[in-house]
């Protein structure tokens, strides 16, 4: 079966074929990062406005190149979370299609979709597992008993990781989103004369608190204003560093309250270099594994949503004939596979 994925809850606009058969993956992927840079963040409006502009050209390019639009035989969309102009952009292309090719189409988690993610690679992982997920928006801990069967162990209490990277990689005078730059940056340096915080690691439980860490590098950046090149690159080490430690402890408390022996990473955040060889090294001490998407499909794309969306519809899963978007929408509510 070749389902097709659109993706557009945020700034990104992705459409993707996933062929069930083989594996097989076309993809296409248009970020508006440059449109809303100038703004130091995503301005919902100008998001809607772009996703309309782009979806339907790429979704012509993509076809062109596997043949014709007869040769998709359902259609995946993201339903939420995310911002309601956007989101209703795809939900509407994908079920004005579906309307007029007469093919089933079923609205898909965005979590589900970077959650299962690493599904993609040649190596999967095996459930059950923990899932880190790690995004601009979101930030939790979650027991894959099963695809569909969700638990929340744990989350953010205040800002999303990626929310912290790009807020500290602003007061670092880096363009939005700053979460790959700052990476950059700390990687440029071996050590730190500063230390920032763990967030939350002292008492027992798995949420996280990031806001603080935002804070801590305020404070730092105002104490040592003008900030050489030098120091600028140790606030991002030590940032860096802090976060990474902070996902490390909780992430080893999961596994140990599960006993799974499967750790996997999605969402923007698990692009991250240092994360990913820290976490690895960790999961290894505990006789687990780690497991990641390709670097591709760690941010948002279409990828993901026709994979989790192909699941569900091979169980013969479909959208309701009246059904909305969904701006917020709990990862626990889905219905089993
Ligand atoms: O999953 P995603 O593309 O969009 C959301 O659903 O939010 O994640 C985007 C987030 C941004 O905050 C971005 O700065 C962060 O992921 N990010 C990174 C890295 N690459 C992307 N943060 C730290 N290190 C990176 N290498
Ligand atoms: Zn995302």
């Amino acid at each position: 079966m070749k389902v097709l994925g659109i993706e557009s809850s945020c700034d990104e606009t992705g459409i993707a074929v996933y062929d069930s058969d083989n594996g097989q993956i076309w993809q296409r992927l248009y970020s508006q990062i440059e449109k809303h840079r100038e703004y130091g963040g995503v301005v919902p409006e100008l998001a809607s406005r772009d996703h309309v502009v782009k979806a339907a050209p790429m979704l012509v390019d993509i076809l062109a190149e596997i043949g014709s639009i007869d040769d998709i035989d359902a259609i995946a969309y993201t339903r939420g979370p995310g911002l309601i102009g956007a989101l209703m952009v795809g939900a509407n292309l994908a079920r004005g299609l579906g309307w007029a090719l007469d093919k089933p189409v079923l609205g898909v988690h965005h979590m589900e979709g970077h959650l299962l993610a690493p599904m993609l690679a040649d190596e999967k992982p095996e459930l059950p597992f923990v899932a880190l997920l790690v995004s601009g928006g979101h930030t939790m801990l979650v027991d894959v008993r099963a695809i569909g069967d969700y638990r929340i162990l744990g989350e953010t209490l205040d800002d999303a990781v990626g929310e912290a990277f790009d807020k500290t990689a602003k007061l670092l005078g880096l363009p939005y989103p700053g979460g790959p730059e700052l990476a950059q940056l700390a990687d440029s340096v071996t050590q730190s004369r500063f230390e920032f915080p763990r967030p939350m690691t002292k008492r027992p439980g798995l949420e996280f608190s990031f806001s603080g860490l935002k804070t801590a590098a305020l404070n730092i950046v105002k104490q040592n204003e003008p900030l050489s090149e030098d120091l600028r690159a140790e606030v991002a080490f030590a940032f860096q560093q802090a976060v990474v430690d902070t996902l490390r402890i909780k992430c080893r408390r999961a596994l140990a309250e599960t006993g799974y022996q499967s750790l996997v990473i999605a969402g923007g955040v698990g692009a991250n270099r240092r994360l990913r060889q820290v976490l690895d090294k960790s999961t290894r001490e505990q006789n687990a594994r780690l497991y990641f998407p390709a670097l591709e499909y760690c941010t948002d794309n279409g990828a993901m949503i026709a994979y989790a969306g192909t699941l569900r519809l091979l169980q013969g899963q479909r959208d309701e004939a009246v059904s909305d978007v969904l701006p917020r929408w709990s990862l626990e509510s889905l219905p089993l596979l």
